[in-house]
């Protein structure tokens, strides 16, 4: 093969292709990203969180009574805060029983790291009492130790274990050391060593894992988790942000509890800390589908009566973010840490909603308002699944009447479709509005599973949104990550446990599209000595230039059984130095991890593509 570089038909393309799609499915965020290690810290797991029944999900999960001469009981007659009304009552007749919690799955611990505790605690009977918290591992015995006075009214407390050895199997026990009555709620233990050292944060391995993907946007806090399946569970930003004794816990429609701990402003803190645009979806002020019911909500969309507050909502979030610290939303910003605006650009409406005139109403009322308010926002809106029709079509319908600059789309396809259909966006009318491809992945029929073949069909297929990035504008793969053990959705891009995260090989795809991006599109002749449809459709190649740091990357994509001998010709270009960073994954296509490789190679050799491979070469110009 031989591939020629054409830069004098170089066109600009969007300098946000890649991004990452956050939602809190699969554990993603408690249990997951957000590094609390106390499962059901404030007592608020309820039976109707789960989609199907468990009869200890409530709020005692994750938390036992263990020894005797004590009785636990879950009281709300005088709550730390009224959207957080639940907590622990310990009648001790004789000390000695321990609350123990045992994380999720148990808590993971390093020896020598320090852990932060806090808790709310008050004595209900009996004076001057004080209770001991330990730091257990089912294996190796206690790991550390605090002591702490109780009080007579509600009072947090903080203190710092630091572990005394290695364990994945550890749990926190609560130790009355008096007669009395003991009252407990939102028990909480941190790694200090959370992502960037924040507070409140996200664990460090994971979002180092997901920043080393340089995304240039997140979009939170989902997929469908943003318009819930019923009017009751739509996504509230409002509920995740403040105290988190004060922020409002929420049923998980995809089976389980969402504290809200990981809320809007640790998502904007995460962006900001990861150099992406935040992206928030926002539900069109109807549920999943907008019929849906789900875990008891109510049909349809939200009442029109309530479309005011509603809008409301949506506009104080733009001064959530960007408002000066004087305004009403901003100065709660600033009071949480952060009163420098987080330049919040973009608001998806909705999400792979059902086109009806319930969606359609509420959509235009919404997007007509925050348009007249926020000019300066651009709006996403939905169009969902193409290949299920006339959702697909009356999106783009509504999205081209009222002029919306962005459109989300979204496809889970097999590696055929991703490779049968790699001009899907060549013949887009560029008139019309962009494309955000906010869901994608491409997964083998039955197991849904992923390897190497499924993460060339996605390298082979981002080459495509590249060359048609003047109208496609950002893309990220769904769902991010998925917990061992609590995996709702299948596949994911980085699974992990309680103590160690595995990349797929698709990880790898998206981290060489984010680190090696750029704002140029040079087209490229590639001449083939087999030019059969079926051979020329498994070689693909994409070629950017970042105008800024004047780098040149070139990204092939062999999905052929056998390697190809090909040449480029850069002579159209100029290059500082002949030595170019040559990145490669390739292997065999059934293999589920591959990692890439780096070398260097002289840009005038000859070069192999190997079979089943994706090849990256980042060339400085002059
Ligand atoms: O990514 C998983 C789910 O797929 C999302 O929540 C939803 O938007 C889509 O159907």
């Amino acid at each position: 093969a031989k591939i020629t570089l054409q830069p004098k038909n170089a066109k600009a393309i969007s300098n946000m292709l890649t991004g990452i799609f956050f939602e809190d499915i699969n554990y993603a965020a408690d249990g997951g990203l957000y590094a609390e290690l106390i499962q059901n810290r404030g007592f608020e797991y309820k039976p109707s969180d789960k989609s199907f029944s468990d009869k200890d999900w409530n709020s005692t999960f994750a938390w036992s009574l263990k020894g005797d001469q004590t009785v636990l009981k879950i009281d709300s007659v005088s709550p730390v805060h009224t959207n957080n009304l639940h907590y622990a009552v310990l009648d001790v007749k004789v000390p000695g029983a321990a609350l123990t919690n045992n994380g999720f799955d148990g808590i993971a611990v390093k020896k020598g790291e320090n852990y932060n505790f806090s808790i709310f605690s008050k004595q209900l009977q009996g004076n001057n009492g004080s209770f001991e918290v330990r730091l257990v591992s089912e294996k190796q015995g206690i790991l550390g130790k605090l002591k702490i006075k109780s009080t007579s009214s509600w009072k947090q407390v903080n203190g710092i274990f630091n572990s005394a050895a290695n364990a994945t199997d550890a749990r926190i026990e609560i130790v009355p050391l008096a007669t009395g009555k003991f009252a407990f709620d939102m028990v909480s233990l941190f790694p200090q060593k959370t992502f960037k050292g924040r507070k409140n944060g996200l664990r460090a391995d994971l979002a180092t894992l997901i920043a080393d993907i340089h995304p240039k946007f997140v979009r939170f806090p989902g997929g469908c988790l943003a318009h819930g399946d019923g009017i009751q569970n739509i996504y509230n930003w409002k509920n995740s942000i403040g105290a988190l004794e004060a922020r409002k816990p929420d049923r998980n429609l995809w089976g389980y509890h969402q504290t809200m701990g990981l809320g809007y402003f640790e998502y904007f803190q995460f962006c900001e800390d990861i150099g992406a645009a935040p992206v928030p979806v926002i539900a069109a002020a109807v549920p999943c589908q907008n019929s849906g019911t789900g875990g008891g909500g109510q049909q349809g969309g939200i009442p029109m009566a309530e479309m005011d507050q509603y809008i409301q909502d949506i506009v104080d979030l733009v001064e959530y973010a960007n408002g000066d610290v004087n305004t009403t939303w901003g100065k709660k910003r600033a009071e949480a840490g952060h009163p420098k605006p987080f330049n919040l650009k973009y608001i998806g409406i909705g999400n792979e909603d059902q086109i009806t005139e319930v969606f359609k109403e509420r959509f235009t009322l919404i997007y007509k308002a925050l348009q007249k308010k926020h000019p300066e926002i651009t709006i996403i809106g939905t169009a969902g699944p193409f290949f299920e029709g006339t959702d697909y079509e009356e999106g783009w319908k509504i999205a081209t009447d009222l002029k919306v600059p962005i459109i989300d789309e979204h496809y889970y396809q097999s590696p055929g479709w991703f490779i049968n259909n790699q001009d899907f966006y060549d013949q887009y009318d560029r008139s019309k509005s962009k494309v955000y491809l906010g869901e994608y992945a491409a997964s083998l029929p039955g197991g849904n599973k992923t390897n190497l073949e499924t993460a060339l069909a996605e390298a082979l297929y981002l080459t495509s949104l590249e060359r048609n990035g003047d109208v496609v504008c950002m893309a990220s793969y769904a769902p991010l990550i998925a917990k061992d053990g609590h995996t709702q959705w299948n596949p994911d891009l980085i699974y992990f446990n309680n103590s160690e995260v595995k990349p797929t090989t698709g990880y790898f795809i998206q981290q060489l599209y984010g680190n090696n991006a750029g704002d140029q599109y040079l087209p490229s002749e590639l001449k083939l000595s087999n030019n059969q449809d079926q051979v020329a459709k498994r070689i693909a190649i994409s070629t950017v230039k970042n105008t800024k740091t004047n780098e040149l990357f070139i990204k092939l994509v062999n999905l052929l059984p056998v390697s190809v001998n090909t040449s480029i010709d850069l002579s159209e270009v100029a290059t500082i130095e002949k030595t170019a960073l040559k990145t490669e994954i390739s292997g065999n296509p059934s293999e589920r991890l591959i990692m890439p490789a780096t070398s260097k190679v002289n840009i005038e050799d000859p070069l192999k593509l190997p079979a089943y491979s994706f090849t990256v070469l980042k060339i400085k110009l002059s």
